[in-house]
């Protein structure tokens, strides 16, 4: 009864601020085009490379997969392009445009749920999933961010079977590019989050690799439960 009681309070008092995602990606777009939400479509190839060549990804094993802001879905494609991914891809997305756009692309695919929605408020029922993935779904700044990031990594941590993949802007490295100039941009002390993550994921591997020698700011975690 207290823990249903506490969670409940957390639940109410750390929510999305939506408004500010919808604006920054309605400045983004703007200023690069839609190109998957990041900054070119080479930068989003990579990062997704990255992020699925965990050797603990066995994407020929993997049976579902949970994709928290989800974008125009591109992901999607690479996966099963890739790494002809056969099992089910769910992707959720709060911008109603980037959602619409996924739909209509890659929403043909029968092995595919994209959910028009936001992650901490959506209700999963009881589904859970191999391996959960977050691509820049912590780029926008929160209120609150620290805790945020907290209260978002125990309800994907909640949601995985396996593991977990992280993408951050390290805040250490962003702060001597432009990027510094961006408007609620979130940049991450990667050691204050990782230290979060072994405290609320353990037992548990964690690997961190960066998008070398390009962009140094741009930030994957892998984490395998144990
Ligand atoms: C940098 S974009 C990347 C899009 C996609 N993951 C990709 O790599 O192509 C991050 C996306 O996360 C979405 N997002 C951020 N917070 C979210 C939340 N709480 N629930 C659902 N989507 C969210 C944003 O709207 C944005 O489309």
């Amino acid at each position: 009864m207290m823990v249903a009681i506490f969670l409940n309070f957390h639940y109410h008092t750390l929510k999305t601020d939506t408004q500010r995602i919808y604006d920054f990606y309605q400045h983004y777009t703007q200023v690069h085009g839609t190109s998957t939400g990041w900054s070119s479509l080479d930068y989003a190839l990579r990062l997704y490379d990255l992020s699925s060549s965990c050797p603990h990804q066995p994407w020929t094993e993997l049976t579902s997969i949970l994709d928290i802001g989800s974008g125009e879905g591109h992901f999607k494609d690479f996966l099963r392009t890739k790494h002809q991914f056969k099992g089910h891809y769910t992707g959720i997305e709060v911008v109603p445009e980037f959602h619409t756009t996924a739909l209509a692309k890659y929403g043909d695919d029968a092995q595919t749920t994209f959910i028009d929605g936001e992650f901490l408020t959506h209700d999963f029922d009881t589904n859970k999933f191999d391996w959960v993935f977050s691509l820049g779904s912590l780029s926008v700044l929160q209120p609150n961010q620290a805790k945020y990031d907290e209260f978002f990594c125990k309800k994907m941590r909640a949601l995985a079977r396996y593991g977990t993949t992280i993408y951050l802007n390290d805040a250490t490295l962003t702060c001597a590019l432009s990027l510094q100039n961006v408007k609620h941009l979130a940049t991450h002390n990667i050691d204050d989050f990782v230290h979060m993550l072994r405290q609320n994921f353990s037992p548990a591997v964690i690997e961190i690799h960066r998008l070398l020698p390009v962009a140094p700011q741009g930030v994957i975690i892998h984490v395998r439960f144990l």
